[in-house]
């Protein structure tokens, strides 16, 4: 491993150039990590433009695509380049392709979530990993989110004693920005129900473990795409309610995440007002927490892992895997009108 990580980043739209604005980040505060290549098929990509996207400013500053070597065709670049690392920020339908070629290639990847469209395309990133010997995270970024993670802490230590119920929303705007539309075509994307709602069920199974079953309503509202509005239940052995909603068709500019965990000894509740967690007497007893930016924190993770010559524990493929396994069993169950899926 070289002393300065070298990276790379694949697929620079709206998420791509997030990731980026993170790099040079850490660039500039002095870490040992310089971006060296960009690969994206569409070299519009390779000019400074306002990127739409839902989820925050990115690109903000612009780029000096001088920097950078360009490439629009990942084997060249994947030849050429002597890379340490890469983030994957393609469509989802590409992230298996794109995942194997740069590990077969002697790189370490963090890939974008959702992991891929199918648990078999999962389970070749995941071969593909042990056999090369290579580091392979997946962008589950909850699980670097400060409230995500003390809620997670919060259940798992029984604190607060057993939790009764909870309840998961996510959503805002339509994204109207992504290459060739993938994000509201069913097959390439999966809809609101398999790219963003995703968040929320790799919450669920991260805090609450696999559900034994789901059933989910979803409602299509662009002909093309599948699910843009869902709720799901998950199905678990004592029958606490866990739901999980969202809806990327809200009006308005916007984005929201919010939960609601009610256990023994306190409710936690995550809204625009913040993190609270209040005890049984109705004080306040939220904890500190991380309110960094989880994007930064994740990519810092892994560069750190890389560089200390160890494997990451965190946002593994195989937990990944699951919860795309429980995604599915979603689609299968709206598809099915509500029916009961069982997760194998
Ligand atoms: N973690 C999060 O919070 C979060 C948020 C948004 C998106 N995402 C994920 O990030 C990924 C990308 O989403 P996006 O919104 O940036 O989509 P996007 O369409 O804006 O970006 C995808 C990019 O990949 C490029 N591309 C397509 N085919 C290519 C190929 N063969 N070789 C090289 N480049 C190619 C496109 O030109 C485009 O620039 C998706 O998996 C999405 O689910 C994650």
């Amino acid at each position: 491993m070289s002393k300065v990580l070298r990276a790379a980043m694949i697929g620079i739209g709206s998420m791509g150039r997030g990731h980026l604005d993170n790099y040079l980040r850490l660039e500039k505060e002095g870490y040992p990590i310089k971006v060296v290549a960009l690969c994206d098929v569409d070299e519009k990509k390779f000019t400074n433009y306002k990127a739409d996207f839902n989820i925050g400013e990115v690109g903000a500053d612009g780029y000096d695509f001088a920097s950078f070597n360009l490439y629009t065709d990942l084997d060249e670049m994947l030849a050429k380049e002597e890379l340490d690392m890469v983030t994957i920020a393609l469509p989802t339908y590409l992230h298996c392709w794109g995942t194997c070629k740069c590990l077969e290639a002697g790189v370490n990847v963090i890939c974008e979530k959702p992991m891929a469209p199918s648990v078999e395309e999962c389970e070749k990133m995941i071969e593909t990993a042990r056999r090369t010997g290579k580091n392979l995270m997946i962008g589950q970024c909850l699980r670097f989110a400060g409230q995500y993670d003390t809620i997670k802490k919060i259940v798992s230590s029984g604190e607060y004693g057993k939790a009764y119920s909870a309840f998961f929303f996510r959503g805002g705007g339509t994204p109207l920005w992504s290459y060739e539309n993938w994000l509201l075509k069913r097959e390439k994307g999966g809809g609101a129900l398999f790219d963003q709602h995703v968040h929320d069920v790799d919450a669920v199974n991260h805090i609450f473990g696999m559900p034994k079953a789901v059933t989910t309503n979803g409602y299509t509202v662009f002909p093309e795409s599948a699910y843009d509005c869902c709720s799901t239940n998950y199905i678990y052995e004592d029958m606490m309610p866990v739901n999980a909603q969202n809806d990327w068709t809200l009006k308005g500019n916007g984005f929201y995440q919010i939960f609601r965990v009610n256990l023994e000894k306190a409710t936690v509740w995550f809204d625009e007002n913040g993190l609270r967690v209040i005890d049984t007497e109705g004080k306040n007893v939220t904890p500190e927490y991380d309110t960094e930016n989880f994007y930064y924190t994740e990519l810092k993770y892994f560069a750190d892992t890389l560089l200390a010559g160890g494997k990451i524990d965190r946002a593994t493929p195989e937990s990944a895997r699951d919860t795309v396994k429980i995604a599915l069993a979603e689609m299968e169950s709206a598809d099915k009108h509500g029916e009961i899926v069982y997760i194998k």
